[in-house]
């Protein structure tokens, strides 16, 4: 009984100090590799690549052309790289991060603005962690970083920590301690894309919700003089 009790407190302790989810994932995103076809972009960033389904997909596309910066745990993003190379695929950058409970890939995304002063993405997919508390300063980041005439994508318009399967209160106890009760009903990449990227006049909507297009370089003091 007390060896049951100490073996469910041992797993909850490492679930919530290792970050580590399980998620139910088996495919590519369709919808993103199908617009990155018609598109003729070179410098494709993939923010949050779990086991690389849509990475292959997306380095299929490049040919070896270009680069693939990849984005997420440094086990997992390490893990994706390996399986790109064993497949003959090179032109893959992998930023990973930390799982300590602050770290995340803006901190790599900070380390690419202290080395590229010019933007340099074309594409970027943002698939991490689907909250403000993130994702919020990853468009801002990103934008930094994208071309004009470049895309940003993301994915899960819908998607509430509620009804994830994989991190949700009860197969993942650790998401009530970090998110109230609203943040986990609210659709959190809803609100990115409602409240930062609809109201940014330097993006037009693509693809409903989800794929947007940075028209031009659009200085936002110029917007608030006008
Ligand atoms: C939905 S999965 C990505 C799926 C992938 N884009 C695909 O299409 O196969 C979300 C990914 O975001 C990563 N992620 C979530 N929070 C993160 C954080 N704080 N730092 C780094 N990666 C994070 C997770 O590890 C996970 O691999």
């Amino acid at each position: 009984m007390l060896n049951r009790l100490l073996r469910m407190i041992d797993y909850y302790f490492r679930k919530l100090t290792s970050r580590s989810t399980t998620l139910y994932l088996k495919e590519a995103n369709k919808e993103t590799i199908e617009f990155i076809k018609t598109t003729n972009s070179r410098v494709i960033a993939e923010i949050g690549t779990y086991k690389g389904h849509t990475a292959m997909k997306i380095a299929e596309y490049l040919k070896g052309q270009g680069e693939l910066h990849l984005f997420d745990f440094e086990d997992l993003v390490l893990e994706v790289k390996q399986k790109l190379n064993g497949a003959g695929i090179f032109n893959v950058i992998a930023h990973g991060n930390s799982r300590k409970t602050m770290d995340s890939y803006n901190w790599s995304l900070m380390k690419l603005l202290q080395v590229r002063r010019e933007p340099f993405f074309d594409y970027v997919f943002i698939d991490g962690a689907h909250v403000w508390a993130i994702d919020a300063l990853t468009f801002f980041l990103v934008d930094r970083l994208l071309k004009p005439g470049g895309y940003i994508d993301f994915d899960d318009y819908d998607w509430t920590l509620r009804n994830s399967p994989s991190v949700n209160p009860i197969s993942y106890p650790p998401t009530k301690k970090m998110f109230t009760r609203e943040q986990m009903e609210t659709r959190q990449v809803a609100l990115i894309i409602d409240l930062l990227v609809k109201r940014d006049p330097s993006y037009t909507e693509v693809i409903k919700n989800k794929i947007f297009r940075k028209t031009a370089r659009y200085a936002h003091s110029e917007a608030t003089a006008k």
